[in-house]
């Protein structure tokens, strides 16, 4: 009953839409949800214990539901038993660009004349990218920056580390460095590596090791694909086909006063909703730790549900204004990134409290497309 027209949106005093910069203020984002189409698995891929590529699940593992009053020590294994993916490897789009060179005959062929190899979706990029988008007209803290690159009639946006995250990074505190493993223990007292065997908080943690879901969807008029990492799935063979039965873990600070409570609400349910609304994962298990990293108990989050938990927090998040940003995003990039080459990358930066700008960089360090795509997809 009220779509906001161009003209409504002149008069809250947004940008007018030919703009060089794309404003983040929330207001201008608080129309009727866009269309977004439910979200299809078209492949999966896994990455092993080396960070090696597999163009199928051996990574998926399956939740085995904890007790009523768990008690599961996250600092078991820290010093001992815990293999770190080296962060300082950049890998981009590569994972994904690997799954597109594999299984290019199921991505129909845009039926193009002069551009027979292009696949047939308008972005290609990681889920972790969108939802960085999905939460940008709430975040205070970090801002990002994304390349894109045309190639084919196709956006590649791929992430670039800002100076202030490098910074963070090698300058991490001893605690938040332990506190970084917490999540990944939290996930090997709950997962199993079949269906039928038990979880086995004896081995070791190696962050290498990942599955990663590869999803189809449209948001308005842009097609997407796009992948993620998927903790574990149902273990019940009669659950939902993917990305139905695919289920997130989260590990949180134990909640014991309103004001803990309404926190979680503000900022956590807003990440994890981002996360897993995307790619069509319907439930998180969140594992509720102590001070001293020991799980007291659990609880499922269904993400359909967590609009109408947040509704009672006095100026909380909003699941329409994150998915019209990005939306309003994506369609600032169709603009802006015309020239189609792989040595061009339209850097897109922003930082809280300021508007979205870009800037064109040619045969740069910014170039993230390999060759070897390249090559695949021009032949
Ligand atoms: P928690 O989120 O339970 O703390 P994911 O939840 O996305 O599957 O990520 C698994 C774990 O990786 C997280 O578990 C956390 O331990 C770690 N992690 C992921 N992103 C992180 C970040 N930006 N900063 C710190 N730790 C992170
Ligand atoms: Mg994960
Ligand atoms: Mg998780």
């Amino acid at each position: 009953f009220f779509r906001p027209t161009n003209h409504h949106r002149h008069q809250l005093g947004s940008a007018p839409l030919s703009s060089q910069v794309l404003s983040t203020r929330r207001e201008l984002y608080e129309r009727d949800f866009p269309l977004y189409k439910q979200p299809v698995e078209v492949g999966c891929f896994s990455l092993d214990s080396q960070r090696r590529f597999f163009n199928d699940s051996r990574q998926l593992r399956y939740y085995v539901e904890p007790d009523r009053c768990p008690n599961f020590d996250l600092r078991d294994g820290y010093k001992d038993r815990y293999v770190r993916r080296d962060e300082n490897v950049k890998e981009r789009l590569d994972h994904i660009l690997r799954w597109i060179v594999a299984n290019r005959s199921k991505l129909k062929s845009r039926a193009s004349a002069n551009s027979s190899c292009a696949l047939d979706v308008d972005f290609v990029t990681w889920r972790g990218h969108l939802t960085k988008l999905l939460t940008t007209p709430y975040e205070t803290r970090e801002g990002w920056l994304l390349a894109v690159t045309r190639f084919n009639g196709t956006l590649y946006i791929s992430e670039v580390e800002t100076e202030a995250a490098r910074q963070e990074r090698e300058n991490r505190a001893e605690r938040n460095k332990e506190m970084m493993y917490w999540g990944y223990k939290f996930e090997q007292y709950t997962c199993a590596d079949t269906a039928s065997s038990s979880p086995d908080p004896r081995g070791v943690v190696n962050t290498n090791e990942a599955f990663c879901t590869v999803v189809q969807t449209r948001l308005t008029d842009h097609q997407l694909l796009f992948s993620g990492e998927v903790d574990c799935r149902d273990r019940d063979p009669g659950a939902p086909p993917p990305p139905a039965c695919y289920v997130e873990l989260k590990t949180s600070a134990e909640i014991c006063t309103p004001k803990q409570r309404s926190n979680f609400h503000r900022f956590k349910l807003l990440k994890w909703w981002a996360q897993s609304f995307l790619p069509g994962v319907p439930r998180v298990v969140a594992g509720f730790k102590d001070h001293d990293g020991v799980v007291v108990s659990t609880e499922t989050f269904l993400i359909s549900k967590i609009s109408q938990l947040i509704k009672n927090e006095d100026n909380c998040w909003k699941p329409t204004v994150c998915m019209n940003f990005c939306c309003d995003f994506l369609s600032y990039v169709k603009r802006i990134a015309t020239e189609d080459s792989p040595s061009v990358v339209y850097l897109f930066s922003w930082e809280p409290r300021r508007e979205v700008t870009y800037s064109v960089h040619r045969d740069s360090q910014y170039t993230f497309l390999p060759r070897w795509y390249i090559q695949e997809m021009t032949s």
